[in-house]
């Protein structure tokens, strides 16, 4: 092998491998051909520089200078090649997975909250503006929870307030109101404490347009040094307003619950016939909504808390009755149906 014949064979490999490379048809074409021109070991321009020990030493830098401007060439096509490929492959691409943005779209199909769930979530909205977290409590609660450390004793005739479902547990039983909550509230928390606890309730009930044997309520705690009966007062009047309305009529009557001492009811006006009285109202202009108090001692101390420097009221409004209200439902059954007819007029 002299440096004339080593010359002529790379300008050969150069004048064979353009063409080519400037002809394959996709980038898998073009690799094939840089492993078969330029690969390491097997590759032709690598077969051909073996050639180049065998010069006298004085040709080997000439030969040198062939076989860079031979490899810069090829890998210069090669690089030209791969994109021109990659442009042709993002055209094909283009052209295959056009999108018809006039096509008409494909319907999504919405659901939406309850409307018992919406309600406790306005309730909780506007409470949350007060300070009020919510907290969750179980539904399945004991004799203790749901009454005696409510300070309604076992055989005491304010049971007789809540007909309750008793469950196969021992003292277990379904909560009949969210009351139990505060106990749990006051045991975890310390003053000052303001929750909110809404929740689903049960009671051995006939079922008619205003009675369920399942229910919601939303209970309010609020613990703290000097709390008193204004405060109470004063947020439960905000709240009507802000749920029906600036304009809605409000009063406090006297009331009775072992837990609370004084215990008050709050009535809203009647949203359907504005006070004069009529069938929604029982002719009287007014609805109850909720029940109140002060907390009594006797429950303070079984929340663990001192009732010498603290002071709480609570609350526990009906849910149903709200939701009711707001969306002028006159029988209470719809929202336990789970009839979508009903159910998707809310979306
Ligand atoms: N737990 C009562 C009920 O279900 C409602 C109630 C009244 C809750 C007065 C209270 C309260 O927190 O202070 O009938």
């Amino acid at each position: 092998m002299d440096l004339a014949s080593l010359t002529a064979q790379l300008q050969a490999l150069r004048a064979e491998a353009l063409p080519r490379i400037a002809a394959a048809p996709d980038l898998a074409a073009i690799d094939e051909l840089d492993l078969h021109y330029l690969g390491r070991k097997g590759g032709a321009l690598s077969v051909l520089m073996r050639g180049i020990g065998a010069l006298p030493v004085e040709d080997r830098p000439r030969v040198g200078v062939v076989v860079n401007e031979v490899r810069q060439a090829v890998e210069g096509a090669l690089g030209a090649a791969r994109e021109g490929a990659g442009a042709a492959a993002l055209a094909a691409r283009l052209a295959a997975e056009t999108v018809d943005v006039t096509a008409p779209a494909r319907e999504i199909p919405r659901g939406a909250l309850h409307p018992i769930l919406e309600t406790i979530d306005r309730i909780a909205a506007i409470f949350g503006q007060f300070g009020f977290v919510s907290y969750e409590g179980p539904e399945v609660e004991t004799d203790a929870t749901n009454f005696r450390m409510l300070n309604i004793p076992p055989d005491h005739p304010a049971r007789d307030l809540w007909d309750t479902l008793y469950v196969d547990v021992p003292g277990g039983l379904l909560r009949t109101h969210t009351s139990p909550g505060q106990i749990r509230v006051m045991q975890a928390e310390r003053p000052p404490i303001r929750a909110l606890l809404p929740g689903r309730c049960f009671r051995y009930e006939a079922t008619d347009a205003s009675h369920a044997s399942e229910f919601y309520q939303v209970e309010g705690l609020m613990v703290d040094e000097g709390t008193n009966l204004a405060d109470l007062k004063g947020q439960l009047v905000e709240f009507a307003h802000a749920m029906f309305g600036e304009g809605t009529a409000t009063r406090f009557r006297p009331g009775y619950y072992p837990f609370t001492e004084p215990s008050v009811a709050f009535d809203i006006g009647c949203l359907v016939c504005g006070g004069s009285g009529c069938a929604a109202c029982g002719r009287t202009g007014w609805m109850t909504i909720l029940g109140a108090g002060m907390v009594h001692p006797v429950v303070l101390r079984h929340g663990g808390i001192d009732p010498e420097r603290y002071q709480g009221f609570a609350f526990g409004m009906g849910v149903d009755r709200i939701a009711m209200l707001r969306h002028g439902v006159t029988d209470l059954r719809v929202f336990l149906d789970g009839d979508l007819r009903f159910l998707e007029q809310f979306r």
